[in-house]
């Protein structure tokens, strides 16, 4: 199916008689660290003679996603919208709905500056670069707030183990010891960071890459499931819906732990926490040097108008420049996707991450692993696992196989 149409482009008169294209772009990023991330884009994009209209879309992926899907089929589109890396635009690109980013990426080099070249690949179907990625966010990462453990009279855990022979005494004190969120996915985030940390790289890559279901049956994979009806002991009680609630608990201490991508650094830099003093991040859950090479996208519905084309260009340009890479990932707590730009500013967390990258084990993140549906599977699975106590560990072993299957 091709298709193409036409975008209620605005062109605005600026006053000095230039003109202004504006496009509306969307995404989920309305946390505070998110949205002045976003800010940075939009800022950089202005300064490019164009017009940012933010299209926020509250409540992370998985609500966002299926209001811009169903804009883009419904042929209401947007100038540009945010995926994750990986195969969530995939069946809107076969469908002939949105546009080739190949001539602008040939033009700049993308291939030769985006690093790992996984990122890019992620984009690209058919030999055909369809997005922009914007950063790399790493999935593998355990929070840990300094003042719970404090509070509570223990050291700060250098790992899972250590947080898991924690929890009595933090419970003793009143701290919830293990936080999740009640949307799916953030259930879906424990277990591929227990896959990753507890059974290592090799066997993440085996289960989630290459949906190996005998590596699901092996004894790695048992001593996953066992941490996982742990992890679920620890976060009983655990009483919040959206991350970044989850994530403010670890900033005032009534929580001990989170286990969440790299964009949690962006509400404690809002908050103007220190990494090393008042909060702790541990890679793979301090069980390896491992970073997955998640993120967000940037994706160009198609359209028929020109000054419309233009800006999706010039913004895709923009989000992939050194300076904007920049600015938007530190405040982001991601990582730049590309090698060459100046990170002197970088907190720890994001040097931690940088090493991995650069030294540690790289695995793909979920949603390039995964197909789309069968990773909102995943999700599913692992929040009616959280909430269920009498759902065991075989059921949800049995539950992964299928939906491994079913993507085979
Ligand atoms: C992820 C996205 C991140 C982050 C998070 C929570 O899907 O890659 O950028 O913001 O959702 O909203």
């Amino acid at each position: 199916m091709k298709a193409s149409f036409l975008i209620g482009a605005t062109v605005t008169c600026l006053a000095g008689g230039v003109q202004a294209t504006e496009i509306e772009v969307t995404h989920w990023w309305t946390s505070g660290g998110e949205a002045a991330a976003v800010a940075e884009f939009a800022k950089a994009f202005d300064a490019s003679g164009n017009k940012w209209v933010d299209g926020a879309i509250a409540g992370s992926g998985g609500v966002a996603r299926p209001v811009m899907i169903s804009r883009i089929t419904g042929r209401d589109p947007m100038g540009a919208t945010q995926f994750n890396h990986g195969q969530q635009a995939q069946e809107l690109v076969e469908a002939g709905l949105m546009r080739s980013l190949e001539e602008v990426a040939q033009a700049d080099g993308w291939r030769d500056v985006v690093h790992p070249a996984s990122i890019l690949k992620s984009c690209e179907i058919d030999g055909q670069i369809y997005c922009v990625p914007v950063n790399i966010h790493s999935q593998l990462w355990l929070w840990l707030s300094n003042a719970a453990f404090e509070k509570a009279g223990l050291p700060v855990p250098k790992d899972w183990n250590e947080l898991v022979a924690a929890a009595p005494k933090l419970r003793e004190a009143g701290i919830q010891p293990l936080v999740i969120g009640q949307q799916p996915w953030q259930a879906g985030l424990v277990l591929q960071n227990l896959i990753a940390a507890v059974a290592g790289p090799e066997i993440y890559g085996k289960v989630l890459s290459e949906k190996n279901l005998e590596a699901v049956d092996g004894p790695e994979m048992a001593k996953v499931f066992e941490a996982l009806q742990t992890a679920r002991e620890l976060s009983t009680g655990s009483n919040v819906q959206e991350w970044n609630q989850a994530t403010a608990m670890i900033i005032n201490g009534t929580a001990g732990g989170q286990i969440m991508g790299d964009w949690a650094q962006g509400e404690f830099a809002i908050a103007e926490q220190v990494a090393g003093k008042d909060y702790t991040c541990l890679p793979a859950l301090g069980m390896g040097e491992i970073v997955s090479t998640g993120g967000d996208a940037f994706y160009f519905p198609k359209v028929d108008d020109p000054a419309i084309t233009k800006a999706q260009e010039d913004l895709a340009r923009v989000m992939i420049s050194p300076e904007a890479q920049v600015a938007f990932n530190l405040k982001k707590g991601s990582m730049p996707v590309r090698g060459d730009v100046n990170l002197d500013a970088a907190n720890d967390c994001m040097r931690k991450g940088l090493d991995v990258l650069a030294n540690g084990a790289i695995v793909e993140a979920q949603d390039q692993a995964l197909s789309a549906d069968a990773s909102t599977q995943f999700n599913d699975l692992m929040i009616q696992f959280f909430n269920q106590p009498d759902m065991t560990t075989e059921d949800a072993k049995a539950g992964l196989k299928d939906i491994l299957e079913f993507d085979s």
